[in-house]
């Protein structure tokens, strides 16, 4: 049988962002709990959550961020809902970096809006609540319910760069969508804010940039400012127009990291002296990080009020 243990909170970690689950357990007072992972030669994954450790009726926290592998991590957070679920019926979702959060349209006929089915997947696996940090969309934090809360690391990100000296420095939304959380770092920097025009083929993914305001960014330190970075291609792009339009040196502040298929050097061939992100994404070399931890205890605090 399983012995039970009552404590404030206790937080599961599904090992693709265990640091910043141990920092929320401390933060939090409560008990952290690094699921058992086993992965078999097909690729299957069996997760435990070992006796002795199982809370009951208490308050069950599952931190994973959805990163490369995207489907086996989305997979364990689903195993470890609705494991706890077993246990105590206030089960929390922190899932830092909400992978999938793109797909929050029927950008073509026939395409399927990916952030609904997660949303219905998350809350039937048993999480009423959920934290995400800098979603994608407005749109998309609806497709995952009523008790989803988003928090932002862009104030975070403003900081450590207010504390750079920087020559005249801009904020730059790389397009319309992210104006508003560039907007949020201007405003957090006390520096002004360029929002460029982005338009993407949707069939070849084709992207061309342009700006209203040619000649703004002349000698000045710009920081491209975006949710994340997958591939690179829309920093690289962004960082190529500005050089072109003689901006000084390239920051970029993102929440998510992910940098696969080695964006880290076209970004850095493209001209990009620093990435400053988050710790949603663990371990990743090439980008300096600011915590987070702070803003999701802030979320879970509020939501049990
Ligand atoms: C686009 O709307 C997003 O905010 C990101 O700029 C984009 O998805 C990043 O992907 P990648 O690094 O592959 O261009």
């Amino acid at each position: 049988m399983a012995k039970e243990i009552t404590t404030t909170a206790c937080v599961i970690s599904g090992g693709s962002v265990d640091a910043l689950a141990k920092r929320i357990a401390d933060g939090l007072g409560g008990m952290l709990i690094r699921a058992e992972v086993r992965v078999f030669a097909d690729g299957e994954s069996k997760l435990r959550l070992r006796e002795g450790e199982i809370v009951k009726g208490g308050r069950a926290v599952i931190v994973q961020s959805l990163y490369p592998p995207v489907d086996t991590n989305l997979l364990r957070v689903l195993c470890l809902i609705s494991k706890a679920r077993e246990y105590t019926q206030d089960v929390t979702a922190v899932i830092p970096y909400m992978g999938y959060a793109r797909q929050d349209s029927e950008f073509l006929p026939g395409e399927i809006i990916t952030m609904k089915v997660l949303g219905k997947l998350i809350r039937e696996a048993g999480a009423a609540k959920v934290v995400v940090v800098d979603i994608h969309s407005a749109k998309g934090l609806e497709l995952l319910g009523a008790e989803a809360t988003n928090v932002s690391a862009v104030p975070a990100l403003a900081r450590r760069f207010a504390g750079m000296r920087l020559e005249n420095p801009v904020a730059i939304s790389p397009d319309k969508g992210g104006s508003e959380r560039a907007g949020l770092f201007a405003s957090n920097m006390g520096c002004s804010l360029i929002v460029l025009e982005k338009s993407r083929d949707r069939r070849t993914g084709a992207v061309n940039i342009t700006t209203k305001e040619a000649g703004a960014v002349r000698g000045r330190d710009v920081i491209i400012v975006d949710d994340m970075i997958s591939t690179g291609g829309s920093i690289v792009k962004a960082a190529e127009f500005l050089k072109g339009q003689n901006s000084n040196r390239i920051f970029v502040a993102c929440t998510h990291a992910l940098l696969v298929d080695g964006a880290e050097d076209k970004i850095t061939k493209a001209g990009v002296e620093k990435i400053v992100s988050a710790n949603t994404i663990q371990d990743r070399a090439g980008s300096e990080t600011v915590d987070v931890s702070g803003e999701i205890i802030g979320a879970l605090n509020r939501q049990q009020t």
